[in-house]
């Protein structure tokens, strides 16, 4: 009787710790900044998706967009104490981790996408994923988003246009060199809050990609968008690792396939959005686009490139050259 009492005992022990198995899968919380309607926001809900079709029941993945949970100030700091799993901030917002990929923010430094991918994918850029891994930050892949553009109240085709007026930038001190550079007044400023400081006038302008002008409608409330492609916003898809370290190693390489996927799927999106967003913006007729000639161009790049010799030793002249190599 002892003997059947145990054995039950046992076989309903087992079962609560299955169903306490079943209940309870591991969970990724990818939080961002951005609409869903973006290569970001594509990128994040196709992993969501991915997972969850192949590994419904033992990892699901729950996709906090448009700051709802952190904002990008917030989110490295909340992956690091186990808030967040999985972040995609811009490459130019790991300032307090790395100096390193400050080269992303370089102006007039990659000459399209396609040198931004020959850098990233090629062996420089790929051990940049683990520049931050002392710090618990693991690189898990690069994603596009596309070149910058500056919006503002007022047409600008010579730096010259830009001078006294006021730019939000992200939070970097290249981006703040290259705006002082041309006589104007940056300003660093969380993304969440871009929109209402153009509004109010707070600010006169702000520099982005097509996308992100697009989907956080900036375009309703600056006459301007100067088609400058003078920089890059990419992203770094992160984790931590004690966090990735954590995760049993078959179910680590299923996530990493699906994030994969995903990225290849942002990145496809990416190259639409950059057309298909500024058309739309076009056809708005809400924002004028300008487009500059090469001699107006050309007096940005003069401005604005003396910048990379304030940066080079703190990114490493290596890196430079191999990003300045990828352009050929
Ligand atoms: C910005 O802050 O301007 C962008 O980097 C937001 C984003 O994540 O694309």
């Amino acid at each position: 009787m002892r003997k059947l009492t145990a054995g039950l005992f046992m076989a309903a022990a087992m079962m609560t710790s299955t169903v306490a198995l079943a209940a309870d899968p591991i969970v990724i919380k990818l939080s961002h900044v951005v609409a869903e309607n973006t290569p970001k926001g594509q990128m994040a809900n196709k992993f969501r998706d991915l997972v969850s079709e192949r590994l419904g029941g033992k990892v699901e993945v729950e996709v906090y967009p448009s700051s709802q949970l952190y904002g990008d100030n917030k989110v490295l700091e909340a992956m690091l104490l186990g808030d967040v799993q999985i972040a995609a901030p811009s490459l130019s917002k790991f300032k307090k981790y790395t100096k390193k990929l400050q080269l992303f923010d370089l102006p007039f430094l990659f000459k399209d996408m396609a040198a931004a991918e020959r850098f990233q994918q090629g062996p420089a850029g790929q051990k940049l994923l683990s520049s931050m891994k002392k710090k618990g930050i693991l690189g898990l892949g690069y994603l596009h988003n596309g070149m910058k553009q500056i919006s503002a109240s007022k047409p600008l085709r010579v730096p010259a246009d830009a001078s006294g007026l006021k730019f939000r930038i992200m939070s970097s001190d290249v981006l703040s060199a290259q705006f002082e550079a041309v006589d104007a007044v940056p300003l660093k400023k969380p993304f969440s809050e871009v929109f209402t400081l153009l509004q109010t006038k707070a600010i006169d302008g702000q520099e982005n990609t097509w996308s992100n002008i697009y989907s956080k409608k900036f375009f309703e409330v600056q006459d301007y968008i100067t088609a400058s492609d003078h920089g890059l916003i990419d992203y770094l898809v992160v984790t931590s690792t004690e966090f990735w370290d954590s995760l049993p190693s078959d179910i680590r390489g299923d996530v990493k396939q699906a994030l994969d996927e995903a990225i290849e799927h942002g990145n496809m999106i990416a190259a639409q959005k950059a057309t298909g967003d500024r058309k739309a913006i076009e056809k708005s007729g809400r924002s004028k686009i300008l487009d500059l000639s090469d001699a107006e161009r050309q007096q940005w790049v003069d401005a604005m490139k003396p910048v990379w010799s304030q940066f080079e030793g703190a990114v490493g002249k290596d890196l430079l050259d191999a990003a300045i190599a990828a352009n050929n």
